[in-house]
């Protein structure tokens, strides 16, 4: 419970932060978009965040191209069966390359691009129905934390943007900042994110 609940979530606000800073324009509309209802708040509380379509649509291409878990918890089939010509055994174990398939670009316009909007423009969303975007899982294995890991995301990453400016070390250009990741179950970042955090003016 604690590796599945604590490694998912901070990895994937690494992975927001990341793209957000290597994406200024979308770091930019983000932030624009929590300050502009936040005002001078101290902090944003669950309600609040509710109000933040932008936000909610950049954690879902976070999950999109960062999953934390590529290739979701093995499965083992049951019994014997034919899948596209393949013959599969019962007792074989399977492996989701949700990984690939949340890349694939017979499904995804311009994959590879950070491009939060495709979800402003599409119902496509993570609960398990729509099987192109799947980071919680599916099924009768989906991710039993799926609520508790997107109602933290969003609170801690809409204070994040709220509370700060995230600059880039001086001496670092946007390039530095790399998207390698570590071999593992849970996908974290392989070089630390450094960055510098500043109280808005
Ligand atoms: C960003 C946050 C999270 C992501 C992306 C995530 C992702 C996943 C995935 C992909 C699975 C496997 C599902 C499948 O194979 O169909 C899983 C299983 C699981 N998750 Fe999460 N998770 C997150 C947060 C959490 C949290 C907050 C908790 C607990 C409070 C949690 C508890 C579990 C448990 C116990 C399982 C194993 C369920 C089983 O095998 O029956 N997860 N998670």
């Amino acid at each position: 419970m604690l590796v599945a609940a604590i490694d998912t979530t901070s990895a994937t606000l690494v992975w927001a932060i990341t793209a957000l800073i290597r994406n200024p324009r979308v770091m930019k509309k983000v932030q624009e978009e929590i300050r502009n209802y936040g005002g001078k708040k101290d902090f944003l509380d669950e309600n609040e965040i509710q109000n933040f379509p932008y936000m909610k649509a950049v954690i879902k291409e976070t999950l999109r191209l960062y999953l934390p878990a590529p290739l979701l918890v093995p499965r083992e089939s049951r019994e014997e069966c034919t899948i596209s010509g393949y013959n599969i055994p019962a007792n074989t174990i399977v492996y989701v390359n949700a990984w690939a398939i949340q890349r694939d670009p017979n499904i995804w316009k311009n994959p590879e691009e950070f491009y939060p909007e495709r979800f402003l423009e599409s119902s496509i969303n993570f609960l398990g129905q729509d099987f192109e975007l799947i980071p919680f899982g599916a099924g009768r294995r989906i991710c039993p934390g799926m609520s508790l890991g997107v109602a933290s995301i969003e609170i801690i990453l809409a204070n994040l943007l709220f509370s700060f400016d995230w600059k880039l070390p001086d001496g670092l250009v946007i390039d530095d900042i790399d998207i390698e990741m570590l071999p593992g179950i849970t996908q974290h970042k392989k070089n630390p994110l450094c960055l510098v955090a500043k109280i808005p003016m």
